[in-house]
């Protein structure tokens, strides 16, 4: 059975009356137990709501089409509370993003023990498993370092270590190597690399970085908002794929401002 799984996963985000994105069309997909798997396609292809939602942080859209299906381990995601799903994350789950998201005005242990007592780890307990967490990333060295006293690849360390303390199922990261150095990455990458491998847990990664695909055991590539099936070459890319007011309506308007800055005269 699948660690986690997806069925007709929608996402469509209503940025007025008129103008909406669909960040994901209808997806399907199936996450093994012990894989390690890297999503990967174009920036806006949908490859983080597809990592928020598969991580229960976002609940998919319900509204039009047959019902979405989400199950991590068994677990049917759409009927449990806010609570139970938020206790699951935090037990089960452990999140690496590109920004390292670390508390500025605690020490590398007091943010790694702040994801064990949130979790329900006493207050020692959780300061034992942070000072384990940090050396398995070959940092109980810097266990006193605030975020600021450590390099972006110590502090990404850091996070990784924040998100095993609670000997999670499953470590999804989106793009974790995105601010690092080719080394640095390669560092955290072999961390993920063996964690998977020594602990059996299950990796995913959102990433852009093609040596971070080639290292994981598959790839889910994404495309407007939809899963490429596998061995099925890329088509060319639609040009937009907002779904804008109808033509009239902006003739009306005037011509929409792209939001984007134009080079300095
Ligand atoms: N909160 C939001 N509100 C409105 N639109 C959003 C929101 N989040 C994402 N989108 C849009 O949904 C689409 C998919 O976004 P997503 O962040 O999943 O892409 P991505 O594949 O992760 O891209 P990137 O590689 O640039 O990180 C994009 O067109 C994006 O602009
Ligand atoms: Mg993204």
């Amino acid at each position: 059975m699948s660690l986690l799984e997806g069925s007709n996963l929608r996402k469509t985000y209503r940025l007025s009356r008129r103008t909406s994105v669909e960040a994901l069309r209808g997806v399907d997909v199936k996450i093994a137990a012990g894989e390690m798997v890297a999503i990967m396609g174009p920036s806006g292809s949908g490859k983080s709501t597809l990592m928020h939602l598969l991580g229960l942080l976002h609940a998919p859209d319900r509204s039009d089409g047959p019902a979405p299906g989400l199950w991590f381990d068994g677990t049917d995601a759409g009927s449990l509370s806010d609570r139970d799903r938020t206790r699951l994350r935090a037990r089960s789950m452990g999140f690496v993003f590109q920004s390292f998201n670390l508390v500025p005005t605690l020490t590398a242990e007091e943010n790694v023990a702040l994801a064990a007592e949130y979790a329900g780890t006493s207050r020692g307990a959780a300061r034992t498993a942070a000072r384990e967490a940090l050396d398995s990333v070959g940092l109980a060295d810097r266990a006193g370092h605030r975020p600021m006293e450590l390099s972006g690849g110590e502090q990404q360390r850091v996070a990784i270590a924040r998100a095993i303390v609670n000997d999670p199922t499953v470590l999804l990261g989106d793009e974790p190597t995105g601010n690092l150095d080719s080394a640095r990455a390669g560092e955290v990458l072999g961390l993920l690399r063996t964690f998977n491998r020594e602990r059996g847990q299950t990796v995913v990664l959102v990433t852009h970085d093609p040596e971070v695909g080639a290292t994981c055991d598959r790839i889910i590539r994404m495309r407007d908002g939809r899963i490429v099936p596998a061995g099925r070459p890329l088509g060319p890319r639609r040009p937009n794929q907002a779904t804008f007011e109808p033509f009239a309506a902006r003739q009306r308007r005037g011509p929409p401002s792209t939001g984007i800055a134009g080079p300095p005269h």
